[in-house]
């Protein structure tokens, strides 16, 4: 049976397509199959909207147990949804994963780029890129095998080309495309080579439904895939048509599901994490940040923002600590490892160079733990959340709705995020480590109704939008694009 909140106009069942699945398989021991959760905003969002029947969940198998599991054990029981894995030989799966998707893609998208030096497009790139087409062409080759009335949810970067390579198996399907992250203007994005650009565009534009998390990013779609020969992009309307097909290009921002939340910061686990970091901050405020080891994250910057804040208010000093939550990611880039490793040098020398017996300015603790993220986003008096660019930023959406404090957010203009937030947070440059050290000081020493009245704006907006009206509003939207076709309206 479908949950009672899917609107009822959609019965067909749902295929939601992404690389990373909910869960990914070890063997255990036994010789068992022993599912692990997957990290990041995506699957966290995904895994919050749907439940039991009404889906199934195609994702890239990425361990040798993924590939092998069988098909009535492969279950995310977070969740009761059947899962379907795409395997692809680790070869091409390394080009498309490491070296398209997040190598180019992910550095364009969020405007990473060192452009004096990088990037550099040569015959590697090339190899890369056909390994990414033959990965969405996979993809689309396992969708085409779900029934007729299917409707297909295509996320993010990684599978942009799978709108279109779907649509010519099947050119009746029903597509959305949605992207998490934000998307490169127009200007940015041709620094990729013309064939990767167009095909980027033409791929996406195979899609009925475009769904973007703020209209900055739709609008920068929408403006770049004007230049592909045959297109008419029409910015009044949202709609963009090519090769006798319309889409309509939109925003759905992305909410966070404050029950899953509340119920773990109500946990005996999360409870005794709590106490363990009250006892061990005793008098010390607490600025805490909660983020993959990311670039796109801005955590250097973070940190020297922390430190310009103690070298100006040094009767701040001994007052404060800075609490780095950092869940390490897609290690296998060396552009990731080397900044985490700055991350760390930074973070290291400030202690060295500020902190004294019994202080220790900024800890950072590598993890992936949910439990001790959500303990101590109960706890905050102020969160930074400074990425350079952001799609949206979940971080900044579930402390406030867990946090009991009054916790301060300080929220980067850049990040999606801030369309929502923005009124009630203290709004930085993500670039500019004076406005974010002046922020930092403005949180700590916030007064109590105002920190309170900001608190409690934050987290009622947040709770006004839910992931399941996120997920209706894309269907509703598939609805009318379907209604559109053949139409000249
Ligand atoms: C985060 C981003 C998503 C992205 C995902 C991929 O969740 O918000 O836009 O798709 O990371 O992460 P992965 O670890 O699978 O490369």
């Amino acid at each position: 049976m479908a949950d009672p909140y899917l609107p009822p106009a959609i019965e067909s069942p749902l295929v939601v397509v992404s690389n990373r699945g909910p869960v990914t398989f070890e063997r255990n021991e036994a010789g068992g199959f022993e599912a692990q959760r997957g990290a990041g905003g995506l699957v966290t969002t995904l895994a919050g909207v749907f439940y039991r029947d009404e889906a199934t969940w195609v994702a890239a198998a990425m361990t040798e147990a993924d590939r092998e599991v069988p098909r009535r054990q492969a279950l995310d029981h977070a969740t009761d949804l059947r899962l379907r894995f795409v395997s692809l030989d680790p070869k091409i799966y390394d080009g498309y994963y490491n070296g398209i998707s997040n190598g180019i893609l992910w550095f364009t998208h969020h405007f990473l780029w060192d452009i004096a030096r990088s990037p550099t497009f040569d015959e590697s790139t090339d190899d890369a890129w056909r390994a990414y087409e033959e990965a969405n062409r996979a993809f689309a080759e396992v969708l085409d095998r779900f029934p007729d009335d299917a409707v297909f949810l295509v996320q993010d970067y990684q599978l942009s080309l799978v709108p279109m390579y779907l649509r010519e198996l099947r050119p009746e399907a029903r597509v959305i495309h949605f992207s998490h992250t934000p998307f490169a203007g127009q200007t940015y994005l041709r620094m990729l080579p013309i064939g990767m650009r167009e095909s980027l565009l033409r791929g996406l534009a195979g899609a009925d439904v475009l769904g973007f998390q703020s209209r900055t990013w739709a609008e920068n779609f929408l403006l770049s895939a004007r230049s592909l020969l045959g297109a008419k992009a029409d910015l009044h309307r949202w709609r963009l048509s090519l090769d006798g097909r319309t889409s309509l290009i939109r925003t759905f921002p992305v909410s966070v599901g404050a029950e899953g939340l509340r119920s773990i910061a109500a946990q005996p686990e999360t409870k005794a994490i709590r106490r363990e970091i009250r006892a061990s901050l005793g008098e010390q405020r607490l600025l805490l940040r909660v983020d993959r080891l990311e670039p796109s994250k801005n955590i250097l910057r973070g940190f020297l923002s922390y430190e310009l804040f103690l070298r100006r208010n040094p009767g701040w000093q001994g007052r404060v600590r800075f609490l780095a939550l950092l869940t390490p990611s897609r290690e296998e880039l060396t552009a990731y490892r080397e900044y985490g490793d700055a991350c760390l040098a930074e973070a290291h020398r400030i202690n060295t160079e500020l902190g004294r017996e019994g202080w220790v300015p900024i800890v950072v603790r590598l993890q992936h733990d949910m439990d001790y993220a959500v303990a101590a986003y109960g706890m905050y008096d102020a969160m930074l959340v400074n990425a350079v660019y952001d799609g949206m930023n979940l971080v900044a959406m579930e402390g406030p709705v867990v946090n009991r404090n009054g916790g301060v957010l300080i929220l980067s203009r850049n990040a999606g995020a801030y369309g929502r937030l923005g009124r009630q947070s203290l709004g930085v440059n993500p670039f500019d480590v004076r406005e974010t050290a002046d922020a930092i000081q403005q949180a700590l020493e916030m007064d109590e109704d105002e920190r309170i009245r900001r608190a409690r704006g934050l987290s009622r907006t947040v709770l006004a939008h839910t992931p399941a009206t996120w997920l209706a509003d894309q269907l509703d939207m598939l609805d009318r694009a379907v209604r559109l076709r053949g139409s000249d309206e």
